[in-house]
């Protein structure tokens, strides 16, 4: 990321705090609305606590968007532990795409093709970032042991 794409996460994140519950409550809607499949994955899942670990997980990723030595290894073992949970690869597309929706309705006016990029630079990080420790041989479960359980 370009130090003038974390400025603009920065910033722009800093509007989305005090409208932050609203915001991850229409997140999660949107989610389900593009993917309906992600449902399951959620069943047993206190959705009040988990909406929380969300934005604790957004704000601890803007606060060390300069500190990638100590926030790669964290979204590493965040990325481990959702293969853990069954999140695919390709359900990363369906978060990034419900996250986008949501700054768009969240930042109003200050949505615009420059946030846009810099926002997408932000969470290509994360995904990337957590699919590649995700997919690390022996982190997720083979397709045998997940059939067998
Ligand atoms: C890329 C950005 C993502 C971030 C920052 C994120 C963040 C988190 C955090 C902080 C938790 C709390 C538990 C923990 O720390 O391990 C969590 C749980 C969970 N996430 Fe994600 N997540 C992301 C992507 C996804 C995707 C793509 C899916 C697929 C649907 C997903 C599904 C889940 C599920 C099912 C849980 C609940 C686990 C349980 O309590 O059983 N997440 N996520």
């Amino acid at each position: 990321m370009t130090p003038n794409e974390k400025n603009i996460v920065r910033a722009t994140w800093q509007k989305i705090v005090p409208i932050a519950d609203t915001a991850v409550d229409l997140f999660y809607d949107k989610l389900f609305e593009i993917d309906p499949e992600l449902r399951p994955l959620f069943e047993n899942v206190d959705m009040g606590a988990q909406k929380k670990k969300l934005l604790q997980a957004l704000a601890m990723t803007v606060a060390q968007l300069d500190a990638l030595e100590v926030l790669a290894p964290q979204l590493a073992e965040l990325g481990r532990r959702h293969a853990a949970y069954g999140v695919q690869n390709e359900h990363y597309d369906s978060v990034g795409a419900a996250l986008w929706w949501t700054l768009e309705q969240g930042l109003g006016d200050d949505w615009n093709t420059e946030t846009a990029q810099a926002w997408t630079a932000a969470y290509t990080l994360v995904a990337e970032t957590m699919k590649s420790a995700a997919n690390t041989d022996g982190n997720r479960p083979s397709n045998a042991q997940r059939t067998a359980a």
